[in-house]
């Protein structure tokens, strides 16, 4: 199954780009859309949405890392395409996807003429999942893990726990940007929706958490972090002001 979440976001950033919205970059998205999830988009009553910024900041932090990092690795990739887009930035990029979904991406952009990453598609327990990750990456490089939309498929503990393994698999400290939902999400009723609507096309959403929560968590380990709200994304990228709850986050971790 391709992931609907996935195609619901590369469409979104193919409209974007289409109407000309300044905060998106990718001219590529359009490849992997099709009609039916273009007018998804297009139904869509939000100007500016959230995903956009989140996408913004995370690309932003992936352009700047790699002054000092030299390895990516895109969990949850979707239908990314910051690889093609920023050719020769990182000695290396892996993405990390589903059988499915890399077997599609990697036709699409075959068909298109467009470079193809290396993938790599885990198996197992989340945890074999995280090791089955790290073991096809280099650990003697410095290196960036970006999970737009990834680690809310795990529970808590298990994103702990790849975090930790991280930590003890690379010579130098990696760093992070990811984005979360935060704990007062689920009590809006029009989140629900959004969350009855994922589940429906049969992805399961399990973890959200305050900010105070991950900000510990790498703290604790002496590790700078960063926290996007939408209010704060929104203020930073087109000035002017997010009218809604600041309800999930971008969290970037790392120096
Ligand atoms: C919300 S989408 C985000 C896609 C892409 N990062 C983007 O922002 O457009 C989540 C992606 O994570 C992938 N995914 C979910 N669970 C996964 C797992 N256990 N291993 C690898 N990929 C997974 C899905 O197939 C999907 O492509």
């Amino acid at each position: 199954m391709l992931s609907h979440t996935a195609q619901v976001l590369t469409a979104r950033r193919a409209l974007a780009f289409e109407q000309g919205n300044p905060l998106v970059l990718d001219n590529l998205a359009s490849h992997f859309v099709t009609a039916e999830y273009m007018n998804i988009a297009r139904r869509s009553d939000d100007a500016v949405h959230y995903v956009l910024m989140r996408h913004r900041v995370l690309e932003d932090y992936y352009v700047e890392r790699a002054k000092t990092h030299r390895q990516a690795v895109i969990l949850g990739s979707g239908f990314d395409t910051k690889f093609q887009r920023h050719a020769g930035l990182w000695q290396r990029h892996l993405e990390v996807d589903t059988h499915e979904m890399v077997a599609h991406k990697r036709d699409v952009l075959t068909r298109h003429h467009l470079s193809v990453p290396d993938f790599i598609t885990p198996e197992g327990e989340a945890i074999e999942q995280f090791k089955q990750i790290l073991l096809a990456t280099d650990p003697s490089l410095p290196t960036l893990f970006l999970g737009e939309g990834y680690f809310m498929y795990f529970s808590l503990d298990h994103f702990k726990g790849f975090f930790d393994m991280a930590f003890n698999y690379y010579h130098t400290q990696p760093s992070f940007g990811f984005d979360m939902i935060s704990d007062t999400y689920p009590q809006n009723p029009a989140n629900r929706a959004v969350l009855e609507r994922i589940r429906a096309a049969g992805e399961k959403v399990m973890t959200w958490c305050g900010p105070e929560v991950i900000k510990k968590y790498f703290l604790e380990k002496g590790i700078d972090v960063d926290v996007w709200f939408p209010s704060r994304l929104q203020g930073h990228y087109l000035k002017t002001k997010w009218n809604k709850e600041d309800d999930k986050y971008v969290v970037l971790a790392g120096r």
